[in-house]
């Protein structure tokens, strides 16, 4: 039990590092939880006028997901989905930030990339044209979680299924303030002046 107690925890912890967070403050971008809605994601990192440090953010924070799955798989038989959905806890519910970590968008994008790379390609393809069609981040976020696990489903990846829908209800859970947002139409769109 030790070897897959040590990858869970590994995966949490590599989860858990906020990285939008430490990106902004190394480069004095500013205070995220001061900023927009507060999130630690690229999308709050992206309202401190900082393009390349929210890509820099989008690619590490999916770069942690699909690192603990590979971590996951290398070690441990069928290890992948339990690591990579430990490292999305991590980044939703980290110890550092006393829990209050992340919305899950781009550690899933990495994650459900790494367990079925054609899902990945589909979790982008939504996030991409949600995003894009409605310029709402959230919005491209909620829909591109919500086809994660359809698109197991589809691909006969039926295994992959529980571990994904347990993603994307955590996910929607962390957007809740987006939704009560979006029922009452104050939900800034991204590009517009102010975030
Ligand atoms: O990934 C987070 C995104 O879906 C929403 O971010 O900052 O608009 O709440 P934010």
């Amino acid at each position: 039990w030790l070897l897959p107690a040590f990858v869970l925890l590994i995966s949490y912890l590599l989860g858990s590092i906020p990285f939008g967070l430490l990106l902004t403050r190394v480069t004095g971008a500013g205070d995220l939880r001061q900023i927009g809605s507060g999130n630690i994601g690229a999308t709050n990192v992206l309202r401190t006028g900082r393009k390349g440090l929210a890509a820099a953010t989008l690619l590490l924070d999916l770069l942690k997901g699909a690192a603990a799955v590979l971590i996951g798989a290398a070690l441990i038989d069928n290890g992948g989905p339990m690591a990579g959905a430990m490292a999305f806890i991590g980044h939703c519910y980290p110890l550092w930030l006393r829990f209050a970590g992340g919305k899950g968008v781009a550690t899933m994008m990495g994650v459900v990339t790494a367990l079925h790379w054609p899902a990945g390609i589909v979790f982008a393809v939504v996030w991409l044209g949600a995003l894009f069609g409605t310029r709402w981040s959230s919005v491209g976020g909620m829909a591109a979680g919500i086809s994660a696990p359809i698109a197991m489903w589809f691909m006969d990846r039926i295994d992959l299924v529980p571990v994904t829908l347990a993603m994307t209800l955590i996910l929607l859970w962390r957007h809740r303030a987006n939704i009560a947002r979006l029922a009452k139409g104050t939900e800034p769109k991204i590009g517009a002046a102010k975030g």
